[in-house]
């Protein structure tokens, strides 16, 4: 096996750890110390399931998403998307957990994490907020210095934003679910890294399982190419409809992005509205 293989492979096997599946091979648990003693990073993020569930080609870029999706429809004047996946093969096993909850991924990450090197300088592992049976739920990267404090995602400059973005459709933010990628802080505020990523997205995708929105909005790149396993930049898919399990995903420019560069609010205002559509909401009225 190569050292990028083993890597993903020792994260997985921990993730199973964590998740208390059965040993798959004997000496599972010599192997499982050295995992964590593995001080390379895996070069990619591991596959939630594999492609062909993952379903992340471009359904249509209409408000409403088609009921029976799969068929890739080229945007008007734009070809179909070739979404480059980071991992061709399939996943080392399904990580659907039987009767998952909220309550038993916060429970299975634990208060005082340490998979990652987050947690040097973290000071509250942020989980996410929210409605649990919301229809939709925005994810961003990682939580900034006001959500490490406070334990919330999205209560700093950027959270602002993104709360009157959900008040422009009609919503509050108790209706909707708020998570990111990553439940630490990145020191600084930089992006988080592969194997950050790698170590705790799974527990994103387990919340996105039990959570099973209409429609999942990813905010920013780190977010997208995470879910949709792409390295593409955003702009080459933003506002176009994927396929994620069941629900309908749509990228768009994070709020932090929009307070730097305020003039691509309207290009976001176009992607909430598209969302609006498919969840039947209306424009709110002017008070
Ligand atoms: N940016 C994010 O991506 N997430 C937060 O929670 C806050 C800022």
């Amino acid at each position: 096996m190569d050292s990028k293989t083993r890597v993903r492979a020792e994260v997985w096997l921990r993730y199973a750890q964590d998740l208390r599946l059965g040993p798959y091979y004997r000496d599972r648990a010599a192997s499982h110390s050295a995992a964590i003693e593995s001080p390379s990073a895996p070069e990619q993020v591991p596959m939630p399931k594999d492609n062909g569930s993952l379903g992340v080609r471009s359904v249509n870029s209409d408000s409403k998403p088609p009921e029976t999706p799969r068929v890739t429809t080229p945007e008007l004047g734009r070809p179909a998307l070739p979404i480059v996946q980071l991992s061709s093969g399939p996943s080392l096993f399904e990580e659907k957990v039987e009767n998952d909850s909220l309550d038993h991924i916060r429970e299975d990450i634990g208060p005082n994490c340490t998979r990652c090197k987050l947690y040097k300088a973290r000071k509250n592992i942020v989980f996410g907020v929210g409605n649990p049976k919301a229809q939709l739920v925005f994810v961003g990267e990682g939580p900034g210095r006001d959500e490490d404090e406070q334990g919330e995602p999205f209560v700093g400059r950027a959270g602002k934003l993104l709360t009157q973005m959900i008040e422009a459709m009609g919503l509050k933010r108790s209706d909707v679910y708020i998570c990111n990628v990553v439940k630490c802080r990145p020191p600084e505020n930089r992006l988080p890294e592969k194997d950050e990523i790698a170590t705790c997205s799974p527990y994103l995708f387990r919340q996105l399982g039990v959570i099973a929105p209409k429609v999942i909005c990813a905010l920013g790149s780190c977010s997208a190419q995470t879910m949709l396993q792409t390295t593409q930049g955003i702009s080459r898919f933003r506002g176009e409809w994927f396929d994620y399990h069941g629900s309908k995903l749509i990228a768009t420019y994070h709020p932090a992005y929009l307070l730097r560069n305020p003039p691509a609010k309207s290009e976001v205002w176009k992607d909430l509205q598209k969302i609006m559509a498919h969840l039947g909401l209306e424009l709110p009225k002017k008070r």
